[in-house]
């Protein structure tokens, strides 16, 4: 199955509402900047590099809204639409990674005397180029990665990091992806992921329609399967990845890490180099993001908690790099140990 989930059409960005999937296939259509802060904030669209294209198409959204005339009056508002769209979700380093790319190409424009309409255009040419370099960073990584999923392999793979997460094709679910379409005999145990049951949702979906082997599972039957030798390699996704390599992903990613060390299985974390934060240290200066209570307490609109019953939500968590094998980039994968590896592998980026 390949779909892009985010794209631009005639002036607003346009997504597959992915809250109410499997069960109906929409499109939400978003025309203004807190609309833009709301279809991220309200997982309309998720996944980090989802989440970053969007991001950068409310930067365009931002630019087409002003109605300055002068260029560097257009950046003073693109900088306060940067501010709000940076607001809507703290975890994922590719939101900000985006609209920073989108702010800087306005500000070199207007340092060499561009009209804001010759920005307004070429903000929709970076946004259009950011999406498009995904799909392409996507496959590079499928492809480096796929040489770690032996014949036979039962992967283990936690929330969802596919087509859905992506513009196009997918992190870790692209490596599953690619592996299935080199012709190996793969099979994957596919996480459930509460709360938003990414796993079952939108994971079981994508592999369905590809015609990929899988077993739904609940979160909570990894540790058994793994010590009965059921499981070859768990691969995950990050929303961040800090310099020495503690990577913040989907809650319940730790727990995976801790049992596969303990069962002797390699753990992978995979994800493009803009997911890669060398600014922070570590893992502990990862912002994590709380959702709201209704995420435990419902499923879909049955209640099965208490009313007023306390909650405590977590969307990440932060797996210690001691735990990982290795992560895997568009620029190789990276080994321990992590603060060279993935220095080297961000500015390999740059270059490229
Ligand atoms: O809350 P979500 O669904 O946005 O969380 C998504 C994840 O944790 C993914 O694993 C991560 O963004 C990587 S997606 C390629």
């Amino acid at each position: 199955m390949s779909n892009r989930t985010v794209w631009w059409d005639a002036g607003k960005v346009a997504m597959i509402d992915q809250r109410l999937l499997p069960l109906d296939y929409r499109i939400a259509v978003f025309g203004t900047v807190a609309e833009v802060v709301f279809a991220i904030r309200d997982m309309v669209v998720r996944g980090a590099p989802a989440i970053g294209a969007t991001a950068a198409y409310g930067m365009v959204i931002a630019g087409q809204a002003s109605t300055a005339e002068d260029a560097g009056d257009l950046v003073q508002d693109l900088r306060r639409a940067k501010v709000e769209l940076d607001a809507a979700r703290p975890t994922a380093v590719n939101l900000v990674w985006a609209t920073a790319r989108l702010l800087d190409a306005a500000e070199r424009l207007a340092q060499t005397g561009a009209t804001a309409d010759v920005i307004r255009a070429a903000l929709l040419a970076e946004a259009g180029q950011l999406a498009d370099e995904d799909v392409a960073v996507n496959r590079r990584i499928a492809h480096i990665g796929a040489e770690i999923i032996p014949d036979h392999a039962h992967i283990l793979h936690h929330c969802n990091t596919g087509s859905l997460a992506t513009v196009d094709y997918g992190t870790a679910l692209g490596i599953v992806r690619a592996s299935h379409e080199a012709g190996k005999d793969i099979h994957v145990w596919v996480d459930e992921t509460r709360p938003r049951l990414q796993g079952a949702r939108l994971t079981a979906w994508e592999l369905m329609a590809d015609g990929i082997p899988m077993h739904l599972i609940a979160d909570n039957a990894a540790g058994l399967l793994m010590r009965q030798g059921k499981v070859d390699v768990v691969l995950f996704g990050a929303d961040r990845v800090a310099a020495n390599g503690d990577v913040a992903n989907k809650i319940g990613s730790y727990k995976l890490a801790v049992l596969a060390r303990e069962n002797g299985i390699p753990c992978y974390s995979v994800a493009p180099t803009s997911t890669i934060d060398l600014d922070l240290p570590d893992g502990d200066a990862i912002p994590i993001e709380e959702r709201g209570p209704e995420e435990v307490t419902m499923v879909g609109d049955v209640r099965i908690a208490p009313v007023n019953v306390p909650v405590y939500n977590p969307a990440f968590d932060v797996t210690p790099h001691r735990y990982l094998t290795g992560i895997i980039t568009e620029q190789g994968i990276c080994y321990p140990p992590f603060t060279t590896s993935l220095r080297r592998a961000v500015h390999a980026a740059a270059r490229a």
